[in-house]
């Protein structure tokens, strides 16, 4: 148990101190509150009058009491000690963390949409659902869809409702099929997903340019595929050239070709899924529309699909009626809910208020910046660490430090935490599993030629230490407040606890 007073320890860690930070149980003190509610005038009903003692649970389950002000101060601490997309550039290739603009933020503050119900009513809350439906349209106009899905609460959430519309597509026309195809570059949910959605995996070789080989795909085409997972730009970040020919073997047998559209960075107003021949794409909002990012928090994952499977997506969706008003819907060979409501409705008003900022000229120069970056970075690189695939990529590049493992023995996870040292958040590393110490970068849209430059210049004093003073970046990193774990035993082996003692 904790030695430390309920509310007794006042921390006033400085920025980066050592200190351990309480938890919010350990500044508990009885009474305190950091909300206040709304006088309603609505009289008190006890609980047991409205909740079944069934579903009541005996026990008192503890939740920590404190102010505001200490709140606040708890959260500014730790965040003091994060890295953040706020705090500079994140180039984490593949989940891409990019920029939030304010603007977003003050559109979700708006207490027009933010003190709505989800259960309000359709007549009463036509503002919302006329939102929604923009935003689907907006959607399937960017990728060349027919309709979409809201629900989705993040990309693998996406996925697997894609496949579940995949399935619904098959059996209904009397043959649900067995197997998924995906290259062996892709994303680990991919695999996942599939499963999840009932198929089995089949995996397709890279060839040697880092694309799906194409004979070998075909050569697993059969009337027991139900379709093809890709992501294009893949996840080398190369374009599949060949996609055209991969869309129409697709099709011949009967099968469909799912996009997963977790990052839309490259292709923004320059070309569409739709136009390749996709039928299902999902869509990360908070890696392409800026939306918050990570730590469990909400999410969205829209999923679009071509005309053929509209009928199938999950439902009620905000529609509008001839009547121009708007109203829930379930589409007619509905697959359900997939969320409670109608899905994480802030995220998506962040997005709509980023699409519609931006607009079409807007986001046509975000891809046109994002891999304009990737290549800057790519070829400004090319002496310290290589291109996996030394051709023009597009929104990240995939880099590798094979050469460095070879001459003094660092690797590609050294390089990554010697750029913690320098103040940059890491690249992706390990990823895509098909190249050997992979480093993978993406710079995203926002990030200046100073950054790009300050980041290439942290990289070249990383491989010049590599040389001089390898066992320094072995140990990296050493001036952040945690130094280098054990990554693989912290999560194979997580033990949370509140427990200053145990700690
Ligand atoms: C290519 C790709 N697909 C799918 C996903 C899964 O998205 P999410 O993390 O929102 O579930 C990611 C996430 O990093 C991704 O990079």
């Amino acid at each position: 148990m904790s030695k430390i007073a309920p509310g007794g320890k006042a921390s006033s860690a400085p920025l980066l101190g050592n200190d351990i930070e309480p938890t919010l149980f350990e500044m508990s003190v009885p009474g305190r509150s950091a909300y206040q509610l709304r006088t309603t005038g609505v009289p008190a009903t006890p609980l047991k009058d409205m909740v079944p003692f069934a579903h009541l649970n005996p026990e008192v389950i503890p939740i920590a009491e404190v102010s505001e002000r200490d709140l606040v101060a708890h959260f500014m601490r730790l965040s003091h000690r994060q890295f953040s997309v706020d705090l500079g550039m994140y180039p984490l290739g593949s989940c891409t963390m990019k920029y939030n603009p304010k603007f977003c933020d003050a559109v979700a503050s708006d207490p027009g949409l933010n003190t709505v119900h989800p259960g309000t009513p359709a007549e009463l809350s036509q503002g919302w659902l006329e939102l929604l439906v923009d935003l689907e349209q907006k959607l399937c106009a960017i990728t060349g869809m027919q309709a979409a899905t809201l629900q989705p609460a993040a990309g693998a959430a996406g996925e697997l409702t894609g496949l579940l519309l995949m399935r619904a597509y098959h059996t209904a026309n009397g043959d649900p099929r067995k197997r998924v195809l995906i290259p062996d570059a892709a994303h680990g949910t991919n695999p996942a997903s599939v499963t999840l959605g009932g198929y089995e995996v089949t995996t397709i070789p890279s060839n040697e340019r880092g694309l799906v080989d194409l004979a070998a795909l075909k050569a697993q085409l059969g009337p027991d595929v139900a379709g093809i997972m890709l992501t294009n730009p893949n996840t080398v970040g190369l374009f599949e050239e060949e996609i055209v020919e991969i869309a129409e073997a697709v099709h011949d047998i009967g099968g469909l070709l799912y996009y997963d559209g977790a990052n839309l960075n490259a292709i923004l107003g320059q070309v569409r899924p739709g136009d390749m021949g996709f039928d299902i794409v999902h869509m990360n909002l908070h890696k392409t529309f800026a939306t918050p990012h990570g730590g469990g928090g909400p999410g969205a994952g829209p999923v679009a699909v071509s005309k053929r499977l509209v009928e199938f997506l999950p439902g009620p969706k905000a529609t509008r009626m001839t009547d121009g008003s708007y109203a829930w819907v379930k589409p007619p060979r509905s697959i359900g809910r997939v969320h409670g409501w109608h899905g994480n409705a802030m995220v998506l008003a962040r997005a709509l208020a980023y699409i519609t900022v931006h607009g079409g000229d807007g986001l046509k120069r975000v891809s046109e910046h994002a891999v304009l970056n990737a290549n800057w970075l790519r070829v400004r690189l090319a002496d310290s660490l290589p291109a996996a695939y030394d051709r023009v990529c597009m929104h990240e590049c995939t880099l590798t430090a094979t050469p460095l493992k070879q001459k003094f023995g660092i690797k590609g996870l050294d390089v990554a935490k010697g750029l913690l040292e320098e103040g940059f958040h890491s690249p992706t590393v390990y990823f895509p599993l098909i190249v050997d110490e992979a480093l993978m970068f993406e710079p995203t849209e926002t990030e200046s030629l100073q950054t790009l430059e300050a980041l290439a210049e942290a990289v070249e004093r990383i491989v010049a230490r590599a040389e001089t003073d390898p066992e320094s970046l072995r140990i990296a990193p050493q001036t952040t407040p945690v130094s280098r774990v054990d990554e693989a035993r912290a999560a194979r082996q997580l033990v949370p606890t509140e427990d200053a003692a145990a700690r």
